[in-house]
């Protein structure tokens, strides 16, 4: 257990279902300081379409990879389950002691949990105190994933030599990494309310925080591969030449800008806006079910509007989806930068990369943060 205290700092493994991002720190004195940040791409097709056995050894080499680095330290990982693989609810129970609530939290996540409590992995945490109908409450957050989930992610951790420290979910790594900012804000707008938006390739992350405490979660299935199918099949080209064509040249026009394409002989550039009109559907689909899920916050959780929304992940590289959804959801949106709070050294790292690439890094950070929790 020594070995364990004083080895280095654990990895901060994101698994994604296109890259895998890696994130080390150093704890400082005062904060932390990025050792190590890496993206590690899986393939240059959609992984989930491929077979299984195929997908995994996949994975597990490009882990493997990672891990075999001279400078790595540990193979001691934080690691997460996608969130369309884990059951979230956000509870409230009457105001009772630790021990009162650990033997009761289980009869009480059965209601909330549509599966048998033998055939989950459950954990939970109190997030907040609450005075409702002039009674103290607590609002405690319930996890769940199903056993074969689980077990099918620590086989896959085992094989590719990772020792598995923390496992979470990748919609509270998120929060993780933000609470980091939290009070760092010195540029942007001020917000108690804020949303925090991960963007993928498989999948959309919404978060709903009001003082750094999240209220809602919801897993949207929209991500960049669904823009690049599109792509893919507006121009008749591979996944892999759709997915290089959308980086390249990937662009929302939003209404200042249609107006001023369209004023313009010709109609701008007729590429950029084939790919846009491509993308659309999708694109609307998601701001849809980002909008439904603000208003079933506003009218049924917090009686709140949501006032800022940050937005990660690889899909918000996407030219102007920052303007495109502050005009559709009539709220500021700013990129989620998570390393504001991070010490980095120009030795070390080339950081027109680093800025260029941060978003990806989100989920990573959030678990490299673990660490200090247990
Ligand atoms: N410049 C860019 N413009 C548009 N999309 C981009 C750009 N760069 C990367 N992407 C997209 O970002 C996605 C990868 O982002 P990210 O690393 O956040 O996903 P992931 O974690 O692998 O996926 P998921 O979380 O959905 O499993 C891919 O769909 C990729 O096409
Ligand atoms: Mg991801």
């Amino acid at each position: 257990m020594a070995f364990e205290l004083m080895s280095q700092a654990i990895v901060g493994l994101d698994i994604g279902s296109s890259m895998i991002k890696s994130i080390r720190l150093k704890k400082l004195k005062d904060g932390y300081e990025l050792t190590g940040a890496e993206i590690t791409p899986l393939s240059s097709d959609p992984i989930e379409e491929m077979e299984p056995d195929a997908r995994l050894s996949l994975i597990r080499g490009a882990i493997k990879k990672i891990l075999s680095q001279k400078n790595i330290g540990s193979k001691a990982a934080a690691t997460a389950i996608p969130g369309d693989s884990a059951i979230i609810r956000y509870i409230k129970v009457p105001y009772m002691g630790d021990d009162e609530l650990k033997n009761m939290i289980h009869y009480e996540a059965e209601q909330y949990i549509p599966l048998g409590m033998d055939q989950v992995v459950f954990d939970y945490q109190v997030l907040n105190e609450v005075e409702e109908e002039n009674q103290k409450k607590m609002e405690v957050l319930l996890v769940a994933v199903k056993n074969e989930t689980m077990n099918q992610h620590l086989d896959l951790l085992k094989d590719a030599g990772v020792k598995a420290k923390v496992i979470d979910v990748d919609a509270f790594a998120l929060c993780n990494a933000y609470q980091l900012n939290l009070g760092e804000e010195t540029e942007g707008v001020k917000a108690d309310t804020v949303a925090l938006i991960n963007m993928g390739a498989k999948f959309t992350t919404v978060t709903i925080l009001e003082k750094g405490i999240p209220h809602l979660t919801r897993d949207v299935n929209i991500g960049g591969n669904n823009f690049t199918k599109e792509i893919q099949r507006e121009f008749n080209l591979s996944f892999a030449q759709a997915e290089e064509l959308k980086k390249q040249q990937a662009a929302i026009m939003v209404e200042s800008e249609a107006l001023l394409l369209g004023g313009m002989p010709g109609g701008g550039d007729d590429k950029a806006s084939r790919i846009y009109e491509a993308i659309t559907p999708a694109l609307n689909k998601l701001l849809n079910d980002i909008r439904r899920s603000f208003d079933f916050y506003e009218s049924s959780i917090k009686k709140k509007p949501v006032q800022k929304v940050l937005i990660s992940g690889g899909s918000s590289k996407i030219k102007n989806i920052d303007r495109f959804l502050s005009e559709r959801l009539g709220v500021p949106v700013e990129v989620n930068y998570p390393f504001k709070n991070i010490n980095i050294s120009s030795k070390n790292f080339d950081f027109d990369y680093l800025r260029a690439n941060a978003v990806h890094f989100n989920v990573a950070l959030g678990l490299a943060l673990r660490k200090e929790d247990k």
